[in-house]
């Protein structure tokens, strides 16, 4: 998704700018461009592709400015060019726009525009913004942005300047992730926190329907209507070496070594040393609403979805709820059935996803209390929601969700122990056994990290590495985690996966099962695994190639496998939580053996505002 970066103050804004897009990078784009005021005069430059070709283009062409603005942008309306690449302009090229969102009633506004003497120079949605200004600015920037902005329908997160006003940037925000950094005599806007945050930690997250005018002193806030809106900034935790590598090679790889200490804060105070209490400070949901609960509905998207499946199980199992599961994107449109005493868990790392958003929105009209399991703090999705369980699991910047997914999975673990002692459905005594349960398991994590080896031969052999497809079979708690682990291998490494639930292979994918088709077979100790050795035994049996994934200790399944990778002994309905690590290793090696983009793989964003 597009990523904007401003600054307003006494430093080179070029320089501020071009540091704050790389540290957004992560959020996928396909051409960059910066704009400046200098000298009483708007410059811009623009390029196609990576930032590096943007660093180029700006050696040769030196900008110099104390107040621009930035963007990389994901195309949606127009190809990606560099005619198409933000910032955008009015006619007289005085005042600049960067935008990231979906203007629904562009085509409108610029057939309206054009008849009015407009002159568009690209096929995007954001040019229209910037004429639109044009069209209200009788010398107040602030007020013709507001102005402009009652015009447009849809999604937006915008920065303003004009070069009649080399003191002040406007940002607004409906419906798209934005932020304004606030320092000492200079301040920033951004899409995500991690751009400005050598800067500065004092943050404020703009709202829906605000409008900002920011200048070097500060920030000033109204509503579309004028009103002023009083805000207060939060400081924000992570430090600067957060969002950075720490020696990996790829953010995906620290991402995946970060999980145990990740799973630690997960559970950082929510359950106290040897209790067995659970508590949820955020939550905001009475316990005589879970007493009274009926249905809990679970919508998410891509990895977040496989952990709310991991979610339905543990809930239904344990707290004996009905759980419904969706995609988000489906269950915005099909006019679901929300009866009483319904609670909606929306399940998000980046809290912008626009499904998952709408699917809350949806919730809500029909009368769902909505509780969200978000990883970042102040996002969309936590501020739509009635309550939220934030996942403490840090930024996550690779595109593929590692520690975000078991951060997830392990959220739901104890809100399901949660749950079922409030409904009477687990003892204190089982309680406190799974809580200890789920305290081990970093340990068990930091084992699977420390004995690498078989993974990293694995993904050298060319069986594994040249393969063209690849079969991921589970069952259970683990039918999650072979749908995870597809996706992981799919979509950093390019070679094209399925997960199916192994109940499934005779129904159909077991006519691909050729000595070329690797099949991953998640085999651990539990309920399922003697029926797992029998899948094992069938796929052999036709010359399939099987790599299992099963418990320490368990030398029988070598018999049977061409490959075994091992996790600690767990009980089987937390094991999703480990048996993660391997796939996601195994993802991340045959990617990065193949030479691919690990941590933005094509065509992907990280954050998915759009639809
Ligand atoms: O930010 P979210 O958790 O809402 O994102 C959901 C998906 O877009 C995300 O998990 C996506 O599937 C990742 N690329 C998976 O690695």
């Amino acid at each position: 998704m597009c990523g904007i970066v401003g600054y307003i103050g006494e430093k080179n804004a070029v320089e501020i700018i071009m540091s704050g897009l790389h540290r957004l990078e992560y959020r996928g784009y396909d051409s960059a461009g910066v704009a400046v005021i200098h000298n009483g005069a708007m410059a811009c430059v623009k390029s196609l592709g990576k930032l590096v070709a943007l660093d180029a283009k700006l050696e040769e062409n030196t900008l110099a400015g104390r107040i621009g603005i930035g963007h990389t942008r994901w195309a949606t309306h127009g190809a990606p060019s560099e005619r198409n690449s933000h910032p955008h302009f009015d006619g007289p090229m005085e005042i600049a726009v960067v935008h990231n969102g979906i203007i629904e009633n562009f085509q409108e506004l610029r057939e309206q525009l054009k008849s009015e003497g407009a002159e568009f120079r690209s096929d995007t949605d954001t040019e229209t913004i910037a004429h639109l200004v044009r069209k209200y600015y009788t010398g107040d920037l602030f007020a013709a942005v507001k102005r402009a902005l009652a015009d447009v329908e849809g999604a937006y997160a915008i920065g303003v300047i004009a070069q009649d006003h080399p003191d002040l940037l406007v940002a607004a925000r409906h419906g798209s992730p934005l932020i304004v950094g606030l320092g000492a005599g200079e301040a920033f806007i951004a899409s995500d926190v991690p751009a400005i945050m050598k800067y500065t930690k004092d943050v404020l997250y703009v709202e829906d329907g605000h409008v900002c005018a920011i200048t070097r002193d500060g920030c000033r806030v109204e509503d579309l209507h004028g009103n002023p809106v009083a805000v207060t900034p939060s400081h924000v935790d992570w430090d600067e070496a957060a969002a950075e590598k720490e020696g990996y090679p790829h953010f995906m790889l620290k991402e995946i070594h970060q999980q145990p200490d990740v799973i630690r804060n997960t559970l950082r105070g929510r359950v106290e040393e040897g209790s067995d209490a659970v508590s949820f400070p955020d939550m905001n949901i009475a316990e005589e609403e879970l007493e009274a609960c009926q249905k809990i509905v679970i919508v998410a998207c891509g990895t977040a979805w496989h952990a709310g499946m991991v979610g339905k199980y543990l809930i239904e199992r344990f707290a004996q709820v009905d759980v419904e599961l969706d995609l988000s994107s489906e269950y915005r449109y099909r006019d679901p059935a929300v009866p009483p005493n319904t609670i909606m868990i929306p399940v998000s790392q980046s809290g912008e996803t626009a499904d998952t958003l709408e699917a809350i929105r949806v919730a809500k009209r029909k009368g769902a209390r909505v509780a969200a399991i978000v990883n970042v703090v102040g996002s969309s999705v936590a501020r739509e929601s009635h309550g939220v369980i934030y996942q403490q699991a840090g930024p996550e910047i690779g595109v593929a969700s590692t520690k975000a997914y078991t951060s997830q999975c392990t959220a739901l673990a104890l809100f399901t122990i949660w749950l079922a002692q409030i409904r009477a459905q687990m003892t204190k005594d089982e309680a406190q056994g799974m809580i200890a349960q789920l305290r081990e398991l970093p340990d068990k994590m930091q084992w699977i990290l420390d004995h690498q080896e078989d993974i990293v031969r694995c993904a050298n052999d060319p069986k594994y590495r040249d393969a063209q497809s690849a079969l991921y079979l589970g069952r259970s708690y683990n039918f999650p985690s072979a749908l995870e682990g597809a996706l992981k291998l799919k979509e950093i490494s390019y070679i094209h996966a399925e997960g199916y639930a192994a109940g499934e292979m005779k129904h159909g994918p077991i006519a691909l099962v050729t000595e070329q088709l690797p099949v991953v077979c998640v085999a651990v100790q539990g309920d399922t695994y003697e029926k797992m050795v029998s899948n094992i035994q069938e796929i052999r049996a036709r010359n399939g190639t099987v790599l299992s994934i099963a418990t320490v200790g368990d030398d029988r399944i070598r018999a049977h496998s061409d490959d075994v990778l091992y996790v600690p002994a767990c009980p089987e309905p937390f094991s999703p939580i480990l048996v993660a690590l391997p796939v996601q290793l195994l993802a991340y090696y045959i990617a990065a053996n193949r030479g691919c983009d690990v941590d933005q793989p094509r065509n992907l964003a990280k954050s998915v505002t759009v639809e």
